[in-house]
Parts: C-alpha cells; sequence; structure tokens
C-alpha cells in the first residue's frame, strides 16, 4: 500500500485527510491511503521516516511550514524563495520540498483578478503570507503587508496605519490572518470597510466557515468576494500531482 500523509499539530479539524480518502475512493485508487501524523514536535519526523517505508508523500500544515525546511534534502524553487514547504515527496530515502500553497493560492486568485488591482493589502506576515507575496512578486502586483507589529521589514503597516486613502487605493486584500477562522467566527481584520467599494476583491485564506465577517463586509460593499476552499483543493490536486511523478522535478 502506497501511504500518503499530514504532518502537523494538532490535527483535529485537518481537511486532507478527508479529501484524499473521498478522492481515492471516488477516482478507484485502491493501492493508496492518507493518513494523519499530529507529531508535537519536528524531531519525531525522523522516527516516523524510519518506521514507514512506503511514505511515499506528506504534506505539512501548521506550526512547521518553514521548520520543516531543515529536514529537506532538496527544495525548488518556490520553498527557497518562500522558505516555507507544504509538501514532500519521499523518493529513494531523499526529502524533496515543494509549496503547492503557491499554485493553489495563484491559480485561484486568477479566476478573478481584474487589469485594475495593481495595489494590494496583505493582512497577516506568517507562513501562507510568504506564499501570498511570492504570487503578488511574480504577478507584478505592488503591495503592503499588515501586522500587528510595527518595525516588520519592507513596508509593513500596522492596522491603525490603514487609512481610507489607502484602502480605497488598494483595490486587491488578501486575508491571511485566522481572524474569522471557526470557532473565532465574531472576528474580523481591523480595516475600514467603508473604504470598500465595486472595484475591490477580497480574498480570504480561510475556507471554514466559507464566507467570513471579512468576506460578508467586503461583500456589503460590492466587492468581490474569494474564500480559500478553491485554493485549497487546487493545493491538494497540486501536491498529488507531485506524489504521483515517479521521479520528482526539483
Ligand atoms: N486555503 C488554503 O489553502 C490555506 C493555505 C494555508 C493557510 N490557510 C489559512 O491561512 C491562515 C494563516 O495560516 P498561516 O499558516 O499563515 O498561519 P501563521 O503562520 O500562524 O500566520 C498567521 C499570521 O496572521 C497574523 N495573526 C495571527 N493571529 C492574529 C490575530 N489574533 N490578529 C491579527 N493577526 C493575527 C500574524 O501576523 P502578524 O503577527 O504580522 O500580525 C501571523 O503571522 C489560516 O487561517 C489558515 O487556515 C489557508
Amino acid at each position: 500500500m502506497r501511504k500518503f500523509g499530514l504532518i502537523g499539530y494538532p490535527l483535529s479539524h485537518s481537511f486532507s485527510q478527508k479529501y484524499f480518502s473521498e478522492k481515492f475512493q471516488k477516482e478507484g485508487v485502491t493501492d493508496a491511503e492518507y493518513e494523519n501524523f499530529p507529531l508535537p514536535d519536528l524531531h519525531s519526523l525522523v522516527p516516523l521516516l524510519a518506521s514507514s517505508p512506503s511514505l511515499e508523500g506528506l504534506n505539512v500544515t501548521i506550526p512547521y511550514k518553514q521548520e520543516v525546511l531543515s529536514y529537506l534534502d532538496f527544495s525548488d524553487e518556490i520553498v527557497e524563495q518562500t522558505g516555507a514547504c507544504n509538501c514532500i515527496r519521499i523518493h529513494k530515502g531523499k526529502l524533496y520540498g515543494f509549496n503547492t500553497d503557491v499554485t493553489g493560492f495563484e491559480q485561484s486568485l486568477l479566476k478573478k483578478l481584474q487589469a485594475w488591482h495593481e495595489k494590494a493589502l496583505v493582512l497577516g506576515t506568517g507562513g501562507a503570507s510568504k506564499a501570498v507575496q511570492y504570487v503578488l512578486k511574480k504577478r507584478g502586483i505592488d503591495y503592503s503587508l499588515v501586522s500587528r507589529r510595527a518595525g516588520q521589514v519592507g513596508k509593513t503597516l500596522t492596522y491603525d496605519q490603514l487609512g481610507q486613502e489607502l484602502v480605497r487605493s488598494c483595490t486587491l486584500i488578501i486575508n491571511t490572518t485566522p481572524l474569522g477562522m471557526f470557532p473565532l467566527l465574531d472576528a474580523f481584520p481591523p480595516i475600514p470597510y467603508d473604504a470598500i467599494g465595486k472595484d475591490h476583491f477580497l480574498f480570504d485564506l480561510i475556507y471554514n466557515p466559507q464566507k467570513t465577517l471579512f468576506l460578508k463586509k467586503g461583500e456589503e460593499q460590492g466587492a468581490v468576494i474569494q474564500n480559500g476552499l478553491e485554493m485549497l483543493t487546487i493545493q491538494a490536486e497540486e501536491s498529488w500531482r507531485i506524489w504521483r511523478d515517479s521521479d520528482p522535478v526539483i
């Protein structure tokens, strides 16, 4: 049996195991299984690999997307540039690192992106934010980061620095914070929503719930909205494509 799985901690609300188990069943993949491996610390990855010789691929989630880089034998250019890896291909005892969040975000973003979305605000500076920033740079979209903490690298703003004028001119706003994610359904990023209009595109990486307060507030102002469900599905399919290839392409 070919084995795949997810490492992270905790893994109580993981999407991946259900997604892959249903996918394998639907597509008649009878020689593969997908398991959750909750690791309280990442050192446990070494004994996990030693005891699971049939393990061919892993997804990596919070809190290990950055820390896992030191365990990789090879990483692709996106992992090197973002410093984050969410997909590992295990081949002949070597670990190959990829970042399929980038592909997922880019493909989902492009479906609704318009020519006038030239300036963006990226809320949050964690792992997923790095994937978002990679795509914005690649697409030539000028962006500012918004963080709870001042003094971050580059053009980083704090929430109280977000004036009406700035928000009006940044017609793409991407939430990479957990604000509004289950079970914190009443939370939302503190930005001036009344400066949002019908030219805005609000993208929330959160997929549970499907419509966060951030998206609801944007929609009320006439903005186009997108949640993180499509991104999640695309990144999972991209992981499968990487694992399916007999030789990892880096
Ligand atoms: N749809 C998908 O496929 C997909 C993929 C990856 C992640 N996600 C989602 O994206 C979100 C972030 O994931 P991540 O891996 O980037 O997590 P992370 O590394 O913990 O980063 C989250 C960032 O959000 C900000 N933040 C955290 N708590 C906050 C709070 N109470 N108020 C305001 N800002 C806060 C922080 O930035 P500052 O310290 O700079 O404020 C933090 O760095 C999660 O909801 C996750 O489920 C979705």
